[in-house]
């Protein structure tokens, strides 16, 4: 890949400029773009425009810049997380429906916990996850699951830190977190009470490929004092139906999801 005279390659230019956006920042300027990605001004509007010109980028009436739906159709199409999130999809609805509180979906990536999906209602918990956003492995009641079933090696770079506390009840000694992911895999869930807001209780159970192997979590957030018995049993029924509905489907998807999150 060519470089530029600073030395980057286009491909870590083109991951700088996509990076700037973010679930908060959905439009900027180009200016702004090539401020946030540490490009010159002149390089900066160049290869945004180029961008523009294949899709990847957009640009609205006032000349902002927003992420183009070109690069979401590619992103998504061929996607194992996609696939993953279908098969999910049904059982997800109707823990939504049961419980009435917000329900994630979400896989390991690049040591945390990436949102692929959330059902909302009106009159949930309060909930900081968004899809496609992301939450760390020592905090959230579905990274600790995530965490507690990861390769060892993972375990023991998240354990060397740094680890974030969110708020008072997050887990940051290394020594108390290897007992919270032994206590996960003993029970077979994971519990976050006030780990992420002092308001809410996490609660994750793993979702399993028809191999076995976790290949994300399932989680409800409800309220911080709230019984956990009933949003337990859901979690626990929807993660063996979304294990069927990942073997029904064609192409062993088991398969492809644990690899896509190796
Ligand atoms: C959790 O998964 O532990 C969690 C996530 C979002 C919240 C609260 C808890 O807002």
């Amino acid at each position: 890949m060519a470089n530029s005279p600073s030395g980057d390659s286009v491909t870590e230019r083109l991951l700088r400029v996509l990076e700037t956006f973010t679930p908060t920042r959905t439009v900027q300027s180009a200016s702004e773009i090539g401020r946030r990605a540490h490009l010159p001004s002149s390089t900066a509007h160049r290869f945004i425009g180029e961008l523009v010109e294949t899709g990847l980028l957009e640009r609205d009436e006032d000349h902002r810049i927003r992420v183009g739906m070109r690069l979401w159709e590619l992103a998504t199409r061929s996607s194992a997380a996609l696939r993953l999130r279908q098969a999910a999809m049904p059982a997800m609805e109707r823990v939504q429906a049961r419980i009435g509180e917000h329900t994630q979906l979400a896989i390991l990536e690049q040591g945390e916990a990436l949102f692929l999906e959330r059902l909302s209602s009106p009159d949930a918990t309060s909930n900081v996850t968004r899809i496609a956003g992301r939450l760390p492995l020592n905090a959230s009641s579905s990274g600790l699951v995530l965490l507690a079933y990861a390769p060892a090696e993972l375990q023991e770079r998240v354990m060397a830190g740094p680890l974030v506390a969110l708020t008072r009840a997050t887990i940051v000694e290394p020594a108390a977190l290897r007992r919270k992911l032994a206590e996960v895999r003993r029970l077979g869930h994971a519990l976050a009470p006030g780990f992420i807001e002092e308001v809410a209780t996490g609660l994750a159970v793993p979702v399993r490929d028809p191999s076995g192997a976790v290949v994300a979590a399932l989680s409800v957030v409800i309220a911080r004092d709230a019984a956990v018995d009933a949003p337990l049993a859901a979690l626990h029924r929807a993660a063996r139906d979304i294990r069927v509905a990942l073997e029904s489907r064609a192409g062993g998807m088991g398969r492809v999801a644990a690899s896509a999150l190796a």
